[in-house]
């Protein structure tokens, strides 16, 4: 019988450090790695260039079909306008239901780590690996600020901790699948960690489960 391809699920709020660890594990694995994130923040950019609001159900539809492999390479996902955007469009069952074949499609043949917030509880729900990476709401609104100023922007801290809470808000409360540790996930939570230490565990996390 041939093993299924390794599945690992990383799911969590933002700035917690989910995407660093994703993309270690991946690289230390050997195996592909999906941002989902970027799925839903190219709808968003779309919605936006059509000059549409991204809280509209039928044009967030519509751009989340028509998503290209270009889209999630522009350069203009991230920031405050594309993060709500983001957030605004994710809530939307039809955009969820348009992205998930996508999803699961990536990890069908050479197994992949992907992050997300509903990696573990709806895309890959029979994953055999699932973490949760979590942190302080303060750790984590200090984190973004860290990395807009490296990117030469100047924001005030105030803004980005509301900004964030307002984000993780909508992602907690969604019908749609909605942001929250699968039953079966292992929650680590990283305020007082850093990026080696995150790694370590989960490393050793998914080593124990494969005897590796
Ligand atoms: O991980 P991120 O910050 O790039 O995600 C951008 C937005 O997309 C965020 O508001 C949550 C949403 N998202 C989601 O609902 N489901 C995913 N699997 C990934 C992201």
């Amino acid at each position: 019988m041939s093993t299924p391809p390794l599945i690992i699920a990383v799911d969590g709020p933002a700035a917690a450090g989910k995407g660093t660890l994703a993309r270690r594990l991946a690289a230390s694995l050997g195996l592909p790695y999906l941002d989902t994130g970027l799925l839903y923040r190219a709808t968003g950019r779309r919605v936006l260039d059509a000059g549409a609001d991204p809280f509209d159900p039928q044009a967030a539809e519509a751009a989340a079909r028509s998503l290209t492999p270009a889209d999630m390479e522009r350069g203009d996902l991230r920031g405050p306008e594309a993060d709500r955007a983001a957030s605004a469009v994710a809530a939307i069952p039809a955009v969820r239901a348009a992205l998930l074949d996508f999803q699961r499609g990536y990890g069908r043949t050479k197994g992949a780590v992907l992050d997300g917030r509903d990696i573990g509880t709806v895309i890959f729900p029979d994953a055999p690996v699932k973490l949760f990476i979590t942190a302080s709401p303060e750790a984590r609104a200090h984190r973004r600020w860290l990395e807009l100023q490296a990117k030469g922007a100047a924001p005030a801290p105030a803004s980005v901790a509301a900004e964030m809470a307002e984000r993780d808000a909508r992602d907690e409360a969604r019908a749609a699948a909605p942001l929250r540790p699968a039953v079966d996930a292992t929650l680590i939570d990283t305020t007082s960690m850093d990026a080696d230490a995150v790694f370590d565990a989960a490393l050793s996390l998914v080593r124990k489960r494969f005897h590796a």
